[in-house]
């Protein structure tokens, strides 16, 4: 929420951050100094808890650079941030191809294909990620894998259509994700309703079944009532962790 957003971006430089938030924020900071240029114009900000650095760090650019520039949101999180940090906010209606786009993950593996939505965000912040020049993920050391499904083991999330969620999870049991279920909010009054009032389902599968990311990305997209699938396959340019002790990995 805004009041969340406005106090980990005024706050951060202020206070003493744990080692979890501080790689957050240090990969953020790596990234921005690193892809968003004083040239660019159309910048796409995505969604979670290591965004916030990112607009964190644009803003300090400055705004004799940002007052040029138009902010592109993933949700309504990080559309709150770019007003709060008083940058200009627009859709993609009006900018379908964006100079840079920067956005958090769930996991990474080493051809830099990730997990995405966990905030059940990954409809937007594909199309995001599609239309950026340059898709840049930040992260802390936690998301940092080798192959997708052994750090972020809650599963594939999935964005349906509200209708048709109880075939789609009959579907995904029967392809192997045996324990593929509705998410739920935080108080289990009822489903999560993502920012284009769909559901999302997580669907955990077997290793042996992630080893081709984008095989499976395309069965799952493939079943009727899906609107996205939370695998981004050959989309990320470089993926920036900070590391417990400080440092920086950057996978390219
Ligand atoms: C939301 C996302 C987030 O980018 C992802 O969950 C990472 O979040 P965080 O920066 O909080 O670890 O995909 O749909």
């Amino acid at each position: 929420n805004s009041d969340a957003n406005s106090s980990a971006q005024k706050s951060s430089q202020a206070r003493q951050l744990d080692p979890v938030e501080s790689a957050k924020r240090a990969a953020a900071y790596a990234a921005v100094d690193n892809h968003v240029k004083p040239n660019h114009v159309v910048i796409g900000i995505g969604s979670g808890s290591t965004v916030p650095y990112v607009v964190e760090r644009i803003a300090q650019q400055g705004a004799a650079v940002n007052e040029k520039r138009w902010f592109v949101p993933t949700g309504f999180q990080s559309k709150e941030l770019i007003i709060d940090a008083g940058l200009r906010v627009a859709d993609v209606d009006s900018f379908p191809s964006i100079d840079v786009t920067i956005d958090g993950a769930d996991e990474v593996d080493n051809a830099l294909n990730c997990i995405k939505g966990g905030g059940a965000c990954q409809l937007r912040e594909k199309v995001l990620a599609e239309a950026a020049n340059d898709f840049i993920v930040v992260a802390d050391y936690r998301k940092n894998g080798t192959q997708l499904g052994t750090k972020w083991t809650q599963g594939i999330p999935i964005e349906v259509a509200p209708f048709a969620f109880a075939k789609v999870l009959q579907n995904l049991k029967r392809m192997g994700s045996a324990d593929a279920k509705l998410r739920m909010g935080k108080a289990k009054a009822g489903p999560v309703v993502t920012d284009n009032g769909n559901f999302c389902i997580d669907a955990p599968f077997p290793l042996s079944y992630m080893k081709d990311p984008s095989e499976l990305l395309v069965k799952i997209k493939l079943l009727t009532g899906v609107v996205e699938v939370g695998l981004f396959c050959n989309m990320c340019k470089a993926a920036y962790f900070g590391n417990q002790d400080g440092t920086i990995t950057i996978k390219t």
